[in-house]
């Protein structure tokens, strides 16, 4: 794994984009669509806010017992961009007229998984919420309707997507080391888990799917997908830099 070059790009990452003008209650989308939208956001901003003090713990860990030289500083980085996310996306609910939440029961459950199961597991649960993240922030990107959160939406799907590119690559050569069976294995946990949170994620925020025009089953459907492409690109040996959100494409 290149750390050096997750290093060089998660730095250049923090002075490239310019926030729009988000004023408190300037939404002006209709009641239908404002009101399921700032509820589900509210959910999403909190599962990007937290300090990352337990996942920084694990990868300490496994930098001493792997050399992994660098990966310590990239993940410091990378949960700096999530701490972003979680400020430009308490903005965005605020301007949707909103209130962030403390707590809230799928948020929980995400936090609890990451913290009492190791570096690998912790890894695969960030990665699994990435790739929910991705159809979320592209279908709310195609269909909201609003500049300014259509542009907070671009931005973060971005950082996304390098993401998961960065957690591939990291599992990637945690998986080279595995005997084939154990890699099976890994697939198939990881195949289960996926599905099983992308339904269960729809259903929560389905009422913002549907203002937005998509069934909760479509949006589990989209999030299948993407898991079997972070299954094809873990398994292949490209570099992942060159990566486009799908959900830009339309
Ligand atoms: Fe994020
Ligand atoms: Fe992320």
């Amino acid at each position: 794994m290149n750390t050096h070059l997750w290093i060089q790009y998660f730095r250049a990452n923090q002075n490239r984009f310019v926030e729009p003008a988000l004023p408190p209650g300037g939404c002006a989308l209709p009641a239908s669509v404002l009101e399921p939208l700032r509820e589900s956001l509210a959910i999403f901003q909190l599962g990007e806010s937290g300090g990352g003090t337990r996942l920084l713990k694990y990868v300490r860990h496994v930098v001493s017992a792997n050399r992994l030289a660098g990966y310590e500083e990239a993940v410091g980085l990378f949960i700096a961009e999530e701490q972003y996310h979680a400020r430009l996306l308490e903005k965005a609910v605020t301007y949707l007229g909103g209130v962030c939440l403390e707590k809230q029961w799928s948020n929980s459950i995400f936090r609890w998984l990451r913290n009492h199961f190791g570096v690998e597991f912790n890894i695969q649960i960030l990665l699994i919420a990435e790739l929910i993240a991705e159809v979320y922030y592209g279908v709310m990107y195609r269909k909201c309707g609003d500049t300014a959160l259509r542009g907070v939406c671009h931005k973060i799907l971005s950082d996304e997507m390098r993401h998961i590119a960065f957690h591939t690559e990291f599992l990637r050569e945690r998986l080279d080391a595995m005997p084939a069976w154990r890699r099976w294995l890994w697939r198939a946990q990881f195949r289960i888990f996926q599905r099983v949170t992308a339904v269960a994620v729809a259903w929560d925020h389905r009422d913002c799917f549907r203002a937005l025009g998509l069934s909760p089953w479509e949006a589990a459907a989209m999030t299948f997908k993407t898991g079997e492409r972070f299954l094809r690109r873990l398994g292949g040996s490209q570099h992942l830099w060159g990566a486009r959100p799908a959900a830009l494409a339309t």
